[in-house]
C-alpha cells in the first residue's frame, strides 16, 4: 500500500470519491487504522480527552503529541499522518510556530500539522506552507477556543457566523492549506464551503455534503468515550462491553482459581525426559 498523497487527496475531491480520515493515538490503534484502509490518520489533541483524560484539549502538549505521533508513525508507516499542533502553540510569535511544527514533523513522524482558526491565523498558515509544512485547517467548532466559544455549540446557525466561517475556509485556501477541517456546523454552510474551496473539506458534525469525514477512534468504537452521545458520532461496535467482560471474566477466574489451569503453566521436566547435560 503507497501513502495517499495531497495530490491524490486533490484528485479524490475533484471525482468525488469520499476521503477517509480517523484519530489514532498509539501504534495498535494506527495498525488497525491502517489494516482497515483509511485515507488519512490524525493524531487529533482529542488525545487529551479519550486518552489522558482532561476535560479539554487545552492542557495537551507539544510532547503529548510527539510521544503519541511517534507511536501512530510506527503502527501505520504507510498512512498519511495529520497532528494536531496544541494550544498556544501557534499563532503566538512565527518563530515559535514554525519550530514547533518542526518539532511535529521531525520527531513526531507527521506528515502535516492541523492548526484550529481560520482568517486570523491565515499568516502562520502561509509561513508553515512557505517553509515546506503541509497544512491541514480546522474551523468550526475548534475545541481549543472552548472557553471563549462559551461551550460545545453548533456553528453556522445564523447568517453572520456562517459569512465568517465561509470567509475563514476561503482565507485558509487562500494561505495553502491542503485541506480543511469542518467541525460541528449546519450541513448547509460546510456544503457550500465545500463547493466553493478547490481543496478538500473533512467534516466531523457537518453533514453530507463535505469531500470527506473524520471520527474520533474511541467515538466510533464507543471505547470508554466521555462523548458517546454526541449526535454526530455513529458508534460501530460496543468496544467497552467486551473489553469490560473480559476483564471481569479474567478477574472471576483467578478469585475462583479457574485460571491459570493445567495449559497455562509449566512443570520441571521429569526424570525419564531430562537429558544427560542438564
Ligand atoms: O483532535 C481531534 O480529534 C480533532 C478532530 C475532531 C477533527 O481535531
Ligand atoms: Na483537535
Amino acid at each position: 500500500k503507497k501513502r495517499l498523497t495531497i495530490a491524490s487527496m486533490q484528485k479524490m475531491k475533484q471525482k468525488q470519491v469520499p476521503i477517509t480520515m480517523l484519530t489514532a493515538y498509539d501504534y495498535p490503534s494506527a495498525r488497525l487504522a491502517q489494516e482497515a484502509g483509511i485515507d488519512m490518520i490524525l493524531v487529533g489533541d482529542s488525545l487529551g480527552n479519550v486518552v489522558l483524560g482532561y476535560d479539554t484539549t487545552i492542557p495537551v502538549t507539544i510532547d503529548d503529541i510527539v510521544y503519541h505521533t511517534r507511536a501512530v508513525a510506527r503502527g501505520a508507516a504507510e498512512t498519511f499522518i495529520v497532528s494536531d499542533m496544541p494550544f498556544m502553540t501557534y499563532g503566538v510569535s512565527r518563530e515559535a510556530t514554525l519550530n514547533n511544527a518542526a518539532v511535529i514533523m521531525q520527531k513526531g513522524g507527521a506528515q502535516a500539522v492541523k492548526l484550529e482558526g481560520g482568517a486570523e491565523i491565515a499568516d502562520d498558515v502561509s509561513a508553515l506552507v512557505k517553509a515546506g509544512i503541509p497544512v491541514m485547517g480546522h474551523i468550526g467548532l475548534t475545541p481549543q477556543s472552548v472557553h471563549q466559544l462559551s461551550g460545545y455549540r453548533v456553528q453556522g446557525k445564523v447568517e453572520q457566523e456562517a459569512k465568517a466561517l465561509m470567509e475563514d475556509a476561503l482565507a485558509l485556501q487562500q494561505a495553502g492549506a491542503f485541506s480543511i477541517v469542518l467541525e460541528l456546523m449546519t450541513e448547509p454552510i460546510a456544503a457550500a464551503i465545500g463547493e466553493a474551496l478547490t481543496i478538500p473539506v473533512i467534516g466531523i458534525g457537518a453533514g453530507r455534503g463535505c469531500d470527506g469525514q473524520v471520527i474520533v477512534y474511541h467515538d466510533l468504537l464507543q471505547y470508554a468515550s466521555p462523548y458517546i452521545e454526541k449526535r454526530f458520532v455513529k458508534p460501530y461496535v460496543d468496544v467497552a462491553s467486551t473489553i469490560r467482560q473480559a476483564i471481569e471474566q479474567y478477574v472471576d477466574e483467578v478469585k475462583t482459581r479457574q485460571f491459570p489451569a493445567e495449559e497455562h503453566v509449566f512443570q520441571p521436566q521429569s526424570e525419564s525426559t531430562s537429558s544427560a547435560a542438564e
